[in-house]
């Protein structure tokens, strides 16, 4: 599948350990690069170092001739912070990278925003390579170049629009992920289907068992759909400047919120799935949908197991909604100090709007 940006193109590869796209495609996909690449470095952290996949891509680089130190951080996103990217510049520095080498990021949604971000931003930019082992990373966050880091008062606050060489998809990497982990892309799964494909949604409805068993040619349809959308939407407003692709963000202005309440211990796709019933609430309230819509939202993410209020998400500390509305105003959706949400307005379809009255919002989040 092709990301179409011009001289930025790059393909998806989706596949299983037994398919075509398995982690040891790795090397074969490097080496078909137009440039040369001789040199890499692997980026993970210590979980999906400890379950191999960093090794199995080193081992296929050095099958394809291409040379490759690993470099590991601690798992989860207290990670994606300027300290662990300013430890990785020097540790680039150490492995002599140069304008030629590539980073391979491979692990979740944090090690690719990080790597992506360190590789944007050294030597003013080395090629970075996608290889996404979560959930969430494989439907959406390793597709687009939305690289960056989190500030303690803000969340993906710094970063750049930087697209990867390749992305590679071993969807038999998510057999490891716990449950929390599975949800979480799950969460985005959802955010897809409601706001952008109602197929996708009636999928969901009709195979939620298969998904909760992660019955795999299931997880590899539903890892196409997503991925499809996004690179169609990535290829139409890469810079997200037209408003298309702040459509992707349906849930997140109120999970973002969360998200930094919580000092980044609500894990993001739980969030999402909150923000996401959330924002068809505000949509209900202001007359875009009705509350059968709103009833299958819920159904919907309850049938995935999936939180769908602030109360069902356990990291949550103590809030109210004007400490929540004061850390949305930080959104980068905001403009000119106007809020904007992504909500619904019919199955699989959504609209970006400007709500003027934030009692709207602030009655939603007491209801
Ligand atoms: P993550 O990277 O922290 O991974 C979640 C956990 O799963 C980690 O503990 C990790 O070690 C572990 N893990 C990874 N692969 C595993 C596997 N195969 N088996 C078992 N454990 C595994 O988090 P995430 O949910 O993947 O990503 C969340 C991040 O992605 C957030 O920072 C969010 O802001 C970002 N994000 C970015 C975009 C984008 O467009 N750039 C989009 C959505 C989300
Ligand atoms: N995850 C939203 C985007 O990539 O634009």
């Amino acid at each position: 599948m092709l990301v179409s940006l011009s001289d930025r193109s790059y393909q998806i590869e989706i596949g299983s350990a037994t398919g075509d796209g398995s982690l040891g495609r790795a090397g074969v996909i490097l080496s078909s690069l137009p440039q040369t690449v001789t040199h890499c470095v692997v980026l993970t952290d210590d979980n999906v170092q400890r379950l191999g996949y960093a090794r199995t891509v080193a081992e296929s680089l050095a099958q394809s001739g291409i040379d490759a130190a690993i470099l590991i951080v601690a798992a989860g996103e207290q990670s994606k912070t300027i300290e662990t990217a300013n430890s990785l510049w020097t540790a680039l520095v150490d492995e002599d990278v140069d304008r030629q080498s590539v980073l391979v990021a491979v692990g979740g949604g944090v090690i690719g925003d990080l790597g992506g971000f360190v590789a944007s931003t050294f030597l003013r930019g080395i090629r970075f390579f996608q290889v996404p082992t979560t959930l969430l990373a494989q439907v959406d966050s390793s597709v687009g170049g939305k690289v960056g880091i989190n500030l303690p008062s803000a969340k993906n606050s710094v970063g750049a629009f930087y697209q990867p060489v390749a992305v590679l998809i071993d969807t038999s990497t998510l057999a490891t992920l716990d449950d929390d982990q599975f949800a979480c892309g799950l969460g985005e799964v959802a955010k897809y289907a409601v706001s952008l494909d109602e197929s996708l949604w009636r999928l969901l409805e009709t195979d939620a068992a298969k998904v909760l068993a992660r019955e795999p040619s299931t997880l590899g349809t539903i890892v196409n759909a997503c991925c499809r959308i996004k690179a169609d939407i990535v290829s139409r407003d890469e810079r997200e400047t037209t408003g298309l692709r702040a459509l992707l963000n349906f849930g997140h202005t109120f999970a973002h919120a969360f998200e930094t309440h919580s000092e980044y211990k609500v894990l993001h796709g739980q969030a999402v799935a909150v923000g996401s019933v959330l924002a068809t609430r505000l949509a209900v309230r202001l007359g875009l949908v009705d509350n059968a819509m709103l009833e299958r939202v819920i159904e919907l993410h309850k049938s995935l197991r999936l939180p769908v209020k602030p109360s069902d998400l356990p990291q949550l500390p103590k809030w109210d909604a004007g400490t929540i509305i004061k850390l949305m105003s930080r959104d980068k959706k905001v403009e000119n100090g106007r809020l904007k949400f992504v909500l619904p307005t019919s199955a699989g379809k959504c609209e970006l709007t400007e709500v003027g009255d934030i009692d709207e919002v602030k009655r939603i989040l007491e209801e």
